[in-house]
C-alpha cells in the first residue's frame, strides 16, 4: 500500500484499505447485487510525489474561501429546466456569500463528455462524440450565461487539464491500494452509467414486445455486461464513511437525504466498477498503464471538482472547503462514492452536499420519450431571465418534487414581482406622492423609539402594527441569511414577500395621497412613510439581489444605493429609529426608468423543448 500524503489528508483514508488490501474481498453470498470476482490488486506505476505541499484552505472564519459547484452536465442532450434549477440553487448561494462580504469564493461548472451514453447518443445523432460535446457544451455555456448564473469556471471532462487531474487521481487510487482488477458481471444502465442491483429492477417490454429489464426508478432499460474491471474498494469504507456522517450531521442537507444516505450505510456496500473494457467503451480517459480499460465515467466526471481547483498542484487552497448542490438522483454518487474515492486518495470529503428534488411537468417526471422537456432558452425569453430564476427558486422545493406549469410561472411572478414589488415602488415614488423626487426624511415625533409597541398610545402617529412590521423587516436580513445557510432559498423567498406585503398594507393603510402637504405636521407623516417604505424596498432590493439580479439592479439604482451601498455589511435598517444618522435622507432619488417589472402575458404555447441536435 502506498503511503500517499496529500494536501487535506484524511486519516480515515489509510485504516480501511490496509485492512483490506490483505485479504481478498470475499465474494457476496446469495447477495442480489452483480457478481465479483477477486483477481489480485493491481501494481501499476508508482505516484510521482509532489514537489511542494500546496497552501491549505482557511478553515473558518469570514475570510474562508468556498469552492460551490454544480453537477457537470452530461453533454448528450440540450439543457432543461432541470439543469438550470441545479445551477441556479448554487449561483443564488454563491451570490448570497459574496454579498455577506465572506470570503474568495468561486463557482464551478461544466459538462460532462464521456461515456457510453455520449459515445451512443453522437452515433445516433450521426456524429462523432467530439463533435458532438463540442456543440452541446456550448448549449449549457449559454443558457448558463443566459440565465445570469455567475460561474468562475466551466469544466469540459475532454480537456486536458481535467484528464490529467483524473489520471493523477487514478495513480492516487491504486498507489493507496484501493483498486484491484477482477471479472464483473451485472445489469449496466446506460443512461444512469451504473450498474444496478436486481432489487432495483423490474421486468418490462422492449419496443418491439421482448421481455426486458429495466431500472425501478427511471425505467430505463438495463443490458446484462460481463467484462475484466478494475475494482474500487468501496466496502473498505463503509466504516470510514458512517463515522464522517455521524461526526458531520451538516454534510448532506436536507435532513431526509442525510438520513437516506445513512440508511444505505446499513446496508450491504460491494466494491464498485471503476473502469470499462475499452473495446466497448473508447470515448473516456484510458486507465494509466492499462489501456485496454476506460476509466468509468462517474469516477472522471467527480474528479471535476478536483481539477477545477487545479488538482494536484493547488488544490490545497479550497479543498476540502466545498459544496456540491447535487439533485437526488446522483445522491448516492456524491454522498457514498465520491467522499470514499477521496478517503482513498488521501483527501477529506466535501465539507456539504446540498440535494435537491426534481421537476415534474403536469405531474409527469420530465423525458425526452414523453416529449415533455422544458426549454429553459423558451421559458427565459418568454417570462424574462429574473422573472423565470424568481419562479424556479421561489418554487422548487429541494426536499421533494415540484410540478411545472406556465400558468403557475405567470401567476407567480405576476402577483410577487410585478404587482406586490413592482407596485410597491411605483406607488411610493410616485410623483405625485413624491414631488421632490427625493429619499425623505424620517420625523421621530411621528414615529418615536418605543420599547413595547404595545404601548404605544398617543405617541406619534404609527400604530402598533407599524412597530410590528417594521420589527419583522429590521429581521429579515438575519432570517434571509440563515435559509440561505440552510439550503431553503424559497423560504427567504417567501419571508421577503411576506415585508413585501405588509409594507404595501403599512402604506394603504395610512393613505398617503389623503395628507394635506400644506399642514407640517402632515407633511412630516407624509415623508415619514415615503422613508419607512423606501427603507424596506432598499432591504429588499438588497436581499433579492442573488435571486433577480437585474430588478434588484433597477430597483437599487431608482433608490439611489450606490454599489458599495449594496452588501449584508452596510444594510443598516431605518437607522433614523436608532438614533442613527441615514446617508440616504434628503438623497435625490435615481432616473425613473419606467416599471420595474412588467406583469406577464400567458404563453399561447408550452415551452417544450424542441432542439435538434
Ligand atoms: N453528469 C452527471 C453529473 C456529474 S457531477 C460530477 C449528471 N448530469 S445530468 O445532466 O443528468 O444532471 C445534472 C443535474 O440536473 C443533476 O443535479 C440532476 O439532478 C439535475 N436534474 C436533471 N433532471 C432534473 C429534473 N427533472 N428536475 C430537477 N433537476 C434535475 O447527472
Amino acid at each position: 500500500i502506498g503511503s500517499l500524503r496529500q494536501n487535506g489528508a484524511c486519516a480515515a483514508a489509510r485504516s480501511p484499505l490496509a485492512a483490506a488490501a490483505a485479504p481478498p474481498p470475499a465474494l457476496p453470498g446469495g447477495s442480489p447485487l452483480p457478481r465479483r470476482l477477486y483477481g489480485g490488486a493491481a501494481m501499476l506505476r508508482p505516484l510521482r510525489r509532489l514537489s511542494r505541499p500546496p497552501r491549505r484552505a482557511a478553515a473558518t472564519g469570514p475570510g474562508r474561501r468556498l469552492l460551490l459547484s454544480t453537477p457537470i452536465f452530461y453533454a448528450n442532450g440540450p439543457p432543461h429546466i432541470g439543469h438550470l434549477y441545479s445551477a441556479l440553487l448554487a449561483d443564488a448561494l454563491h451570490r448570497h456569500r459574496r454579498l455577506r462580504g465572506a470570503g474568495p469564493g468561486r463557482l464551478s461548472t461544466g459538462t460532462d463528455e464521456h461515456g457510453l451514453k455520449i459515445q451512443q447518443a453522437a452515433a445516433a445523432a450521426g456524429t462523432s462524440p467530439p463533435e458532438l460535446c463540442e456543440r452541446v457544451s456550448s448549449l449549457f455555456h449559454q443558457a448558463l450565461t443566459h440565465a445570469a448564473v455567475s460561474f468562475t469556471d466551466f469544466t469540459r471532462t475532454s480537456e486536458p487539464r481535467h484528464q490529467r487531474a483524473v489520471r493523477y487521481f487514478w495513480g492516487a487510487l491504486r498507489d493507496g491500494g484501493a483498486l484491484y482488477k477482477g471479472s464483473y458481471e451485472g445489469w449496466y444502465c446506460t443512461p444512469e452509467e451504473c450498474f444496478l442491483p436486481e432489487s432495483q429492477l423490474t421486468e418490462h417490454r422492449d419496443a418491439q414486445g421482448r421481455p426486458c429489464k429495466v431500472s425501478l426508478e427511471t425505467g430505463h432499460q438495463v443490458h446484462w455486461t460481463k467484462e475484466e474491471n478494475y475494482m474500487f474498494r468501496l466496502s473498505a469504507f463503509q466504516d470510514p464513511l458512517r463515522k464522517w456522517l455521524r461526526d458531520n450531521p451538516q454534510a448532506i442537507s436536507p435532513h431526509p437525504f442525510y438520513q437516506r444516505v445513512l440508511h444505505w450505510l446499513e446496508e450491504d456496500l460491494p466494491d464498485l466498477s471503476v473502469s470499462r473494457e475499452r473495446s466497448r467503451l473508447q470515448w473516456g480517459i484510458p486507465v494509466p498503464s492499462d489501456s485496454t480499460q476506460t476509466i468509468y465515467v462517474w469516477v472522471d466526471a467527480l474528479v471535476n471538482y478536483l481539477s477545477v481547483v487545479g488538482y494536484p498542484e493547488t488544490h490545497g487552497e479550497w479543498w476540502p472547503a466545498v459544496h456540491h448542490v447535487v439533485g437526488k438522483d446522483i445522491l448516492k454518487f456524491h454522498a457514498v462514492y465520491w467522499p470514499a474515492l477521496l478517503m482513498a486518495a488521501g483527501l477529506a470529503p466535501p465539507e456539504r452536499i446540498l440535494v435537491h428534488s426534481h421537476w415534474t411537468v403536469h405531474g409527469q417526471k420530465m423525458s425526452k420519450s414523453l416529449g415533455n422537456v422544458i426549454d429553459p432558452f423558451a421559458c427565459i425569453g418568454q417570462y424574462t431571465v429574473d422573472g423565470f430564476r424568481y419562479f424556479l427558486l421561489r418554487q422548487g422545493v429541494p426536499e421533494r418534487d415540484c410540478d411545472y406549469y406556465d400558468e403557475k410561472v405567470v401567476k407567480v411572478v405576476n402577483s410577487e414581482l410585478a404587482d406586490a414589488l413592482g407596485g410597491l415602488l411605483n406607488r411610493s415614488t410616485a410623483l405625485s406622492i413624491n414631488p421632490s423626487n427625493t429619499y425623505p426624511c424620517f420625523s421621530e415625533s411621528c414615529f418615536p423609539k418605543v420599547l413595547d409597541y404595545r404601548e404605544t398610545k398617543g405617541m406619534g402617529r404609527a400604530s402598533a402594527e407599524d412597530y410590528e412590521f417594521v420589527a419583522s423587516v429590521a429581521s429579515l436580513p438575519l432570517q434571509v441569511a440563515n435559509y440561505f445557510e440552510g439550503f431553503q432559498i424559497y423560504k427567504a423567498l417567501e419571508c421577503i414577500v411576506l415585508c413585501v406585503r405588509q409594507t404595501n398594507s403599512f402604506f394603504q393603510r395610512h393613505r398617503p395621497w389623503k395628507l394635506n402637504r400644506k399642514d407640517p405636521a402632515e407633511q412630516l407623516w407624509l415623508d415619514t412613510i415615503i422613508h419607512v417604505t423606501l427603507e424596506c424596498l432598499r432591504v429588499y432590493g438588497t436581499l433579492l439581489q442573488p435571486v433577480i439580479p437585474h430588478t434588484a439592479d433597477r430597483l437599487l439604482s431608482r433608490l439611489a444605493v450606490e454599489p458599495e451601498e449594496r452588501g449584508l455589511s452596510s444594510l443598516t435598517f431605518l437607522a433614523r429609529y436608532n438614533g442613527k444618522s441615514c446617508p440616504f435622507e434628503g438623497r435625490q432619488l435615481g432616473p425613473d426608468t419606467g416599471i420595474l417589472f412588467h406583469r406577464l402575458e400567458k404563453s399561447r404555447q408550452p415551452q417544450i423543448e424542441t432542439k435538434k441536435l
